[in-house]
This record gives structure tokens, sequence and C-alpha cells, in this order.
């Protein structure tokens, strides 16, 4: 049996999605009532409990042979992804796929890769079998700018000429799906990436050229897209560690195609035109 953690959110629903039309069965362990019959109709053996409840923990990975641990950006995240890995191997889980980010590397010291890191580091010294999926920027985080394209043809932020390989979570969900059901991938660092290395002023050519009307990248200084994005983010771990993340990709950031994707899935991850094209009604005026 596989447990998903995060099966709610972008990746995960997208995991669950695609176990599903593989006709996996999995659990899932969420916290949210109203997106239990979602992950239901998918087929999903669901666990309503938080994970930062011990026991609600230690009860979804009963009978489990594969726990996905995919949690969101915070600042007990690395504690909280550790008591998963203790629940695991107390429960006899043979192996635990952790999301991770490409930018976990060693030399890493923005906040958010260092605990991706140092999550690793645990995972990798419990004894537990262990596969890394780390995929670079997702796509849908240029949904946060679809207001700013839409009415005003701009896309506002701090990257300067850093590049990404960006990734749909779709395609990091169908990945995630194959390597949790199938074995081969331990002790395995999958680095994934889409299919073209983006500078954001060639983002905003590419979404010129398929919306049809003309998109500029505006490059904003840092603290005044601090300013602007404190105004959503409002936990100040996370916005200070976000801005950090942002100015590494404006200082070089990780310029590297991989074909990892391409190798285990054998086909083309989704281009951006692709993704744009699929939300065409989200960002076209
Ligand atoms: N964004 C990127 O460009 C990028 C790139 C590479 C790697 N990553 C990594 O991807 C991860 C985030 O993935 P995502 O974007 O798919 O996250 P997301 O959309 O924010 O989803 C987070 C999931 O975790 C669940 N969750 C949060 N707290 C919980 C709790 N206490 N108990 C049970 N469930 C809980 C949420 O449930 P609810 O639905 O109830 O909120 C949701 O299912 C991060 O670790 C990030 O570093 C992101």
């Amino acid at each position: 049996m596989i447990l998903l953690t995060g099966a709610t959110g972008k990746t995960g629903s997208a995991t669950a999605k695609s176990l599903n039309e593989s006709g996996i069965k999995f659990k899932a362990l969420i916290r949210n009532e109203e997106k239990r019959a979602g992950l239901e109709s998918l087929g999903a053996e669901v666990i309503m409990g938080s994970i930062d409840n011990t026991e609600s923990v230690d009860q979804s990975m009963e009978g489990v042979e594969t726990a996905l641990i995919l949690l969101p950006n915070s600042e007990s995240q690395l504690n909280l992804e550790r008591r998963l890995v203790d629940s695991a191997k107390q429960a006899g889980v043979k192996r635990v796929v952790k999301v991770s980010s490409i930018e976990a590397t060693p030399d890493a010291t923005s906040p958010i890769p260092r605990l991706h890191l140092e999550s690793e580091e645990y995972i990798k010294q419990s004894g537990l079998n262990w596969t890394m999926v780390k995929p670079n920027f997702y796509m849908q985080n240029l949904l946060a700018s679809a207001a700013t394209i839409k009415d005003q043809g701009k896309i506002f932020l701090p990257m300067g000429e850093g590049k990404t390989g960006m990734i749909d979570t779709t395609d990091v969900g169908s990945f995630l799906a194959k390597v949790l059901s199938e074995d081969g991938h331990e002790s395995m660092n999958h680095e994934i990436t889409g299919p073209n290395i983006l500078s954001f002023y060639e983002v905003a050519e590419i979404f010129s050229q398929a919306l049809g009307q003309k998109v500029d990248y505006i490059d904003v200084p840092l603290a005044a897209y601090k300013e602007t994005l404190g105004q959503f983010l409002t936990n100040q771990w996370h916005l200070d560690a976000v801005i950090d993340l942002f100015k590494g990709i404006a200082e070089g950031g990780i310029e590297d195609k991989t074909d990892t994707y391409q190798e285990l899935m054998g086909e083309s991850p989704k281009s951006l035109e692709a993704f744009i094209k699929e939300n065409m009604f989200i960002f076209k005026s």
C-alpha cells in the first residue's frame, strides 16, 4: 500500500490522479473534511488527521509499504518530516519517497533548500529505503502573476536575468506516481526539470506568443517585491525564505536541464507554451 501526504495540494493531487489512472490503490492522510470526497472519488482510502498529530500519522502508516513525504514549506517542515520518517520506521514501512527541491544541493544556504537537504540526510540515516524527487520551479507559480498578465500584460518578479527549468506539477505528479508504484528507484536522487531552461524575459516572450498579446517581464527590486508579497504571505519565516529563494534564482540559480523525466516517463515533460494554452482562460484578457 502507498501512503500520500500532501494529497490535496498541487503536487499531491496530481499524484493521486495519476495513481488512480493507473489503477493503483493508495491511502491519503488529509486534514480537510471538505476535500475527502474528491480523493475518495480517485479511489483513495482517506485517513482524516493532521500531519502535526502523532496519533494520526502513526495510524496512517499502518500497513504501508511506500510513503510519500510531501509537505508545504514552513518553519516546522523539517521537524514534521522527521516525525513522519520516525513513524514510517516504527510501522515497518519499506521505502519513503520525498519531494525535495533541485536547489537542495550540499552548498545550499537558503532556508528552503537547506531544510530539504537536512530532511534528506535524516531519511538517508534512518535505514529506510529512500528515493528523492527534486523538481525545479513549478509552472503553477506563474498563476500568482495571472491577474497582472491578464489586466496589464506584465509579469512582476525579482528574478533579474535568472533562469529556471520550470516544470508542470501535473508532470511532477505523474513522475511521483511512477516512482511510488515501481521498484528500482531505491537510493536515487531524481532531479526533474521541464523541457527548457528559461529566463523570465523568455517566459514573457512565450506568453506573448501563446496569448497573441504582448506580455513584458518587469524586473522588480527585491525589497519592493518583498513588500508586495508581504501583503499576502503573512508568516515572516515563509516570506524571508521565499525572498531568499528568488534572490538565489536572480543570482544564477540552477540552470541545468535534466533528461530524467523523459528517460523515466518515455515522453517529454510539458512545455511552458502547452501549460499556458491549457490555462488560457486564466491568463488571456
Ligand atoms: N513551488 C515550487 O516551485 C516547488 C519546486 C520544487 C519543490 N517544491 C516543494 O513542493 C512542496 C510543496 O508542494 P505543493 O506546492 O504541492 O504544496 P501545496 O499545494 O501547498 O500543498 C500542501 C499540502 O499539504 C497539506 N498539509 C499542510 N499541512 C498539513 C497538515 N498539518 N496536515 C495534513 N496535511 C497538511 C495541504 O492540505 P490542505 O489542502 O488541507 O491545505 C496540502 O495537501 C514543498 O516542500 C516545496 O519545497 C516546490
